[in-house]
Parts: structure tokens; C-alpha cells; sequence
């Protein structure tokens, strides 16, 4: 998998409507009944995702019938409980809701497999399911660990046992595996479970995935389910698969941390996915919730209601154990701490999901407390001001979406973006479409353009942050210098720009606590900055450096690739020049003023090497972005420079 990150500016509000895209859950479910079906099954709004693509090639490998039909359906043609492959090998990567429920069929279907997954997905506990299995005559050995998956299954012992004993507490998905398989058996069998069945909506979902190709399960409380002799699937003809509650759960969350409202569209009130209650969570957390037939709605709680701020809760996540991940992201913004309870099974998900999000919440420079099962996440004492972060996903699609919540909060690089992929391959692109970031004036430009000082002037007309982006390259440079490194040295540059120790007060700018303001200015540090500014890794290393200065209200950031690299989606650019004479009498009445002696010619021949040196290096040279407004300042003073920009500011829709 590729590495790579994905920085997320913070953002200030979020209203909008999506469609969400099919549920995980639902999706799996029903490729899998549809192919053991008698009949062909079309399927409408299927999730296209990493989690069902492994679940459609185990499906083909076993030798069902799988056709596109146009755009957004498939047709499966169902094998009417006999997989006409009979030997193959199954990689299932990090899908629980394709191993499970194939380890169950497979295991009562009468040939050899062999269902193996990622390292994570053999960290993840089977024995339970495996346990019952074997209670009916199934032949199953473990390929490494004791009770983990590589399997081999083979085919079963003749059985005719009417009860299995399964275990409900570690994972829902052993008894939903387990009951979707029992039908190939043709004999009455019930399951009873033993000590705690949790995550009980999912078993809700399972059961109404089956009623839907014809096999009605008897429930007795949530202790026995019995399945009928000579239960057989039987295609409905088509499906449609609801959207996903879970990747629901981050808009609605955004709705609610963020003004809002946002509507999701595809999950309402007769939703069979038990993650719908999240929104009865936000609820009780004061957001305005309001649930149509076919859509959900959250907005922030109301003006009058405790200052319109959400409050903390304590909640029994039992029920909604995906989703109440979400809720720990939403508790950053509340009022007083969140406490969710009943949260074990989250140990055992793509990743230990307790410690992953304790780990992540706390860079972000609040206080968490964890145990077996439970978290308690304490919002930061001034609102809505988070560190900003790297946040690691672990390779769970989950810790990646809650986390992007965060970015209420403060600009956050989310490491391995891509992992969304399992069940949310444009989550981003949508969240992009939700949220407002905060604005960002770019103003880039040649050196004695103008920039800087008309750049600290615009920031301080609209009260917002300034960015001297230019001062990090110079201070990178006094550092390397200080440092004895080499101009030339990239890697030991670099390495020195992504531990800078600055400090930007007002007018002062400190390294290592020592002001350097004046020493930064110098010419030696002027053609080194230029020199360390060509190297590619110094220029990543400053990246999120500098998009951290990105809080709210506004930032004003001025340098050479503001516009184009550092802040693509600058709300204003701006582009200053002036011609070279003029620029090299400002630089030399600036040189005068500090008492420095400089003539003009040298500063023509200067200032023209740093034009080219900065405008022809291979990577983020100087050049206006396409949609820059240009503004030439030879003939300007530095006044009517200032109103122009802010005249361009004021003309954006939606400013501030
Ligand atoms: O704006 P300034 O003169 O302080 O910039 C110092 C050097 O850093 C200059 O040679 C260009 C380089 N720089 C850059 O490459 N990209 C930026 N965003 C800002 C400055």
C-alpha cells in the first residue's frame, strides 16, 4: 500500500447534503446470499470498495456467475446451495464481513479451501466461530495461531447435530457467518449462545437479509436462533442496498460540530442497520437531529441551548460499536468529557481501536482515559483549539474518517489517507465538498515586490495570521549554517527545516529562543535561503509547518508557492511584481535603513540570479497560479497595493 498523507486544513464550517454510498455491512451480506440462491439477483447500489471487491472475487473464485449491469447494479447468478468450485484459495485481505461468513459456508459446503488474509486479519480471533462449526461435523485446521485465520477447511463430517453452542461476545459476526450458512445443511439446527451476544443490530441485520431471500430464522430472545429444516434462498429478483449508517455517522457529525445542517441521504427510519442510533447519540448530545423516510439530518444544537455547543455524555456503545468511534471525535467539541462504555470488541476490529484512538485523540493535545473497555476523552479546556497533528490510521479506514472530525479542531496531516479505501473510496472528496476551511489570502511574488509588507498589512486590516513564508526557508538556512551542514547537503537541510525550533511573536521571530529577526535578513542568509529553497526535501519538510499557521479567522500567507503548492485552494491569490529597478532601490533604501552598505548594481545582479534561481528550480517555482490576480506595484504605493488586495479579498463569496 502506498504511503501517503493527505493534509486536512481546519475547517470552520460544514452544511450540505450527500448520498451516501452503500452500506458495507448490507453489501456483503447480500453478494453472499445472492450466490447461494436459487435464481438470479440484481443488485442496485452496491458499495464499491476494497471490503466487497474481496468478497466479489472470493465469489468468482468459487465459481459464481457475477455480470455488471450498467453503471450502478450487478446481476449474480445464484447457485442454488452448490458452489461448483470445489478446492480453491480464498485472499480475503482485512474484510471480517467476507471471512467470517465464507469460513462458515465454505466450512459446511463440501470442499477444500484454503481462507487466508493481511497479518491484521490473522491477529484476529476465529476460535468461537470455528468452535461451532466444528460442533456440526466441520473439518478445520488452523494454518499458524491456534484460533487465528490462515484456515484450511475440508469437507465436513457426515452430522446430524441439531444444536451448536457458539460463544457471543467476542464478535456478532460468528453467530451472522454462522446463521447464513446453517441453510446448506437441509436439517433443523438451532444456535444457542453462550454468555453475551453483542452487537446485536448486526444479528438484526442478518436476519432481515435472510427473511429477504426467503429464510425466516426463529429467534428466542437474543439466546436461540433456529433455522428450518429444508431452509433453501431464494433470489427476491432485485435489491437495493441501503446506504452505509456508519460512514453516515462522520457527516452527521459534521453537521453537528459544524453548524450544519448536513443531510445524508440513503440510511432513515426503517433502516435495518443498528448504526442509524448514532443519531440518537448526537441527540443526547444536544445536536438538532430530524429522520425522514430516506434521510437524516444533523445540525448543531440550537442558539438558546446551552450556548449552542454539544455536551459530553455517557453512553453503552453495545449497540453501535463502529459508529460510536465517531462519537469519541465529536466528544473534542463538547462541553465537559465523553465517556463511552462497552466498547471491548473494538480491540478486536482492523486494528486495537481503543488504543489507536487514544493514541490519535491524544496528539491532538487532550486528555484520554482508557481501560479494557472503555474510553473517556476530555474536550480541550479552549474551545475548538486542538494541537495540530499527524494523525496515524493503522490501516483502518475508521481511525482515518473519524479522525478527519478533528480538523474542527486544528489542520491535521492524516497519514495513509488512501486506507478510506475498505469502505469509503471518495470519503475525502465529500468531506472537501461539506466543510468550509478557514480562508487563506496567498499572496506570492518576487522578492522586493512588495509582499511582505503588503502581505503583514492585509493580515492585520482583516485580523487575520500571517505567514512569512520566506522566513522559514531563511531560518532553515541560519539553522543549517549554525549547524555547520552544507547548502548542498539535502537530507541533513531537510532534516533541520522539520525540527526548526521557532517562534513567531508579532514582529519577533525567535530560533531556539534566541531573536534572530535581524539575522535573518542578512544577505549571506538571503542567497542561502534561496539555495536551500531549491532542495525538494526541505520543501516538503516546511510543508505542513507552514498549513499549520492556517487557523481561524484567516491566514494571510506570502512567499513564492502559496498560491500553487502550499495552499491550492486559497480562497484569494495574488500575485505582486515590480520591475527590477525598482525592486533594487527598495532592497537598498531597506539595506540603508538597517545601516548596511550595499550599492545597486549588485543588488540588480543579486535580486536577477535569485528571479531565476527561484523561478527555474524543479520544484515549486516561482510562477503565478493560473487563477492569480496579478498585480504589478512599480507605480504603486503601498496603500493602494493593500486596498487592491482587500478589494479581491472582499469580493469572495462566503468570506470569513
Ligand atoms: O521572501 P523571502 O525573500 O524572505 O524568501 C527567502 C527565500 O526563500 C527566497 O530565495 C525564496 C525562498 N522562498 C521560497 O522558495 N518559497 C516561499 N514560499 C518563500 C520563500
Amino acid at each position: 500500500m502506498s504511503a501517503a498523507f493527505l493534509d486536512l486544513p481546519q475547517f470552520v464550517s460544514a452544511a450540505g447534503t450527500l448520498r451516501l454510498p452503500g452500506s458495507k455491512s448490507i453489501s456483503n451480506r447480500v453478494l453472499l446470499l445472492a450466490a447461494l440462491a436459487s435464481g438470479r439477483t440484481e443488485i442496485r447500489d452496491l458499495l464499491a470498495s476494497d471490503d466487497t471487491a474481496r468478497m466479489l472475487a472470493a465469489l468468482r473464485t468459487l465459481g459464481v456467475g457475477i455480470e455488471l449491469a450498467g453503471d450502478a447494479a450487478l446481476v449474480v447468478s445464484g447457485v442454488a446451495g452448490e458452489l461448483p468450485v470445489r478446492a480453491a484459495e480464498l485472499f480475503l485481505g482485512n474484510a471480517g464481513t467476507a471471512f467470517r461468513p465464507l469460513t462458515a459456508v465454505l466450512a459446511l459446503a463440501g470442499g477444500t479451501y484454503r481462507l487466508a488474509g493481511v497479518p491484521r486479519m490473522h491477529a484476529r480471533p476465529i476460535a468461537d466461530l470455528v468452535a461451532g462449526l466444528r460442533q456440526l461435523g466441520a473439518e478445520i485446521d488452523y494454518l499458524a495461531g491456534d484460533g487465528f485465520p490462515p484456515l484450511l477447511i475440508r469437507p465436513p463430517r457426515h452430522s446430524t447435530a441439531a444444536v451448536v453452542r457458539l460463544r457471543g461476545d467476542v464478535s456478532s459476526q460468528f453467530l451472522s457467518g454462522l446463521l447464513m450458512a446453517l441453510p446448506l445443511r437441509g436439517v433443523e439446527t438451532t444456535v444457542e449462545i453462550v454468555g453475551e451476544l453483542i452487537s446485536r443490530p448486526y444479528v438484526e441485520m442478518t436476519l432481515a437479509t435472510m427473511a429477504h431471500f426467503g429464510v425466516a430464522v426463529q429467534r428466542d430472545g437474543w439466546q436461540r436462533f433456529t433455522v428450518a429444516a429444508g431452509s433453501v434462498y431464494r433470489s427476491p429478483g432485485v435489491v437495493h442496498v441501503e446506504g452505509d449508517a456508519s460512514s453516515a455517522s462522520y457527516f452527521l457529525a459534521l453537521g453537528a460540530i459544524g453548524g450544519g445542517p448536513v443531510r445524508v441521504e440513503g440510511v432513515g427510519h426503517d433502516s435495518i442497520q443498528g448504526d442509524v442510533r448514532f443519531a440518537d447519540a448526537l441527540a443526547a448530545m444536544g445536536a438538532q437531529i430530524t429522520v425522514g423516510q430516506n434521510w437524516i439530518e444533523a445540525a448543531a444544537p440550537a442558539a438558546g441551548a446551552a450556548d449552542g455547543r454539544l455536551h459530553g455524555i455517557e453512553i453503552d456503545c453495545n449497540d453501535i460499536p463502529d459508529a460510536a468511534m465517531t462519537l469519541a471525535t465529536v466528544a473534542l467539541f463538547a462541553s465537559g468529557p465523553t465517556t463511552l462504555g462497552n466498547i471491548a470488541s473494538w480491540r478486536v476490529k482492523e486494528t486495537d481501536r481503543i488504543a489507536a484512538m487514544a493514541n490519535e485523540l491524544g496528539k491532538l493535545g487532550v486528555r484520554v482515559d482508557s481501560g479494557e473497555d472503555f474510553i473517556c476523552v476530555h474536550p480541550p479546556a479552549v474551545d475548538q483549539l486542538l494541537r495540530p497533528a499527524a494523525i496515524d490510521t493503522y490501516d483502518d479506514h475508521r481511525i482515518a474518517m473519524c479522525l478527519s472530525l478533528a480538523a474542527r479542531g486544528a489542520p491535521l496531516r492524516i497519514n495513509d489517507a488512501q486506507t478510506v479505501g475498505k469502505t469509503f473510496p471518495d470519503y475525502f472528496e465529500r468531506f472537501a465538498a461539506i466543510t468550509r476551511p478557514v480562508p487563506v489570502v496567498a499572496i506570492d511574488g518576487t522578492s522586493a515586490s512588495g509582499k511582505g509588507t503588503v502581505a503583514a498589512r492585509v493580515a492585520q486590516a482583516l485580523g487575520w495570521h500571517y505567514l512569512d513564508s520566506g522566513a522559514l526557508y531563511r531560518l532553515t538556512a541560519l539553522a543549517a549554517l549554525r549547524a555547520g551542514a552544507g547548502w548542498d547537503d539535502e537530507a541533513a537541510v531537510a532534516a533541520i527545516a522539520a525540527t526548526l525550533d521557532v517562534e513567531f511573536a508579532g514582529a519577533s521571530i525567535r530560533l531556539a529562543g534566541e531573536e534572530v529577526g535581524d539575522a535573518i535578513r542578512s544577505e549571506e542568509i538571503s542567497r542561502a535561503a534561496s539555495l536551500v529553497a531549491a532542495l525538494p526535501a526541505v520543501r516538503s519538510a516546511l510543508l505542513f509547518r507552514q498549513r499549520v499557521f492556517r487557523r481561524p479567522p484567516g491566514l494571510v500567507a506570502d512567499g513564492r508557492d502559496m498560491g500553487t503548492v502550499v495552499f491550492p485552494d486559497a480562497t484569494t491569490k495574488v500575485f505582486l511584481t515590480a520591475s527590477l529597478e525598482t525592486r533594487a532601490e527598495r532592497r537598498l533604501k531597506q539595506l540603508i535603513d538597517k545601516g548596511i552598505a550595499a550599492n545597486i548594481r549588485d543588488l540588480v545582479q543579486d535580486l536577477a540570479e535569485r528571479d531565476a534561481r527561484d523561478g527555474q528550480r524543479s520544484v515549486a517555482p516561482m510562477l503565478p497560479s493560473t487563477d492569480a490576480e496579478l498585480l504589478d506595484t512599480t507605480d504603486l504605493t503601498i496603500a493602494i497595493a493593500v486596498a487592491q488586495v482587500l478589494d479581491w479579498v472582499n469580493k469572495v463569496p462566503g468570506k470569513g
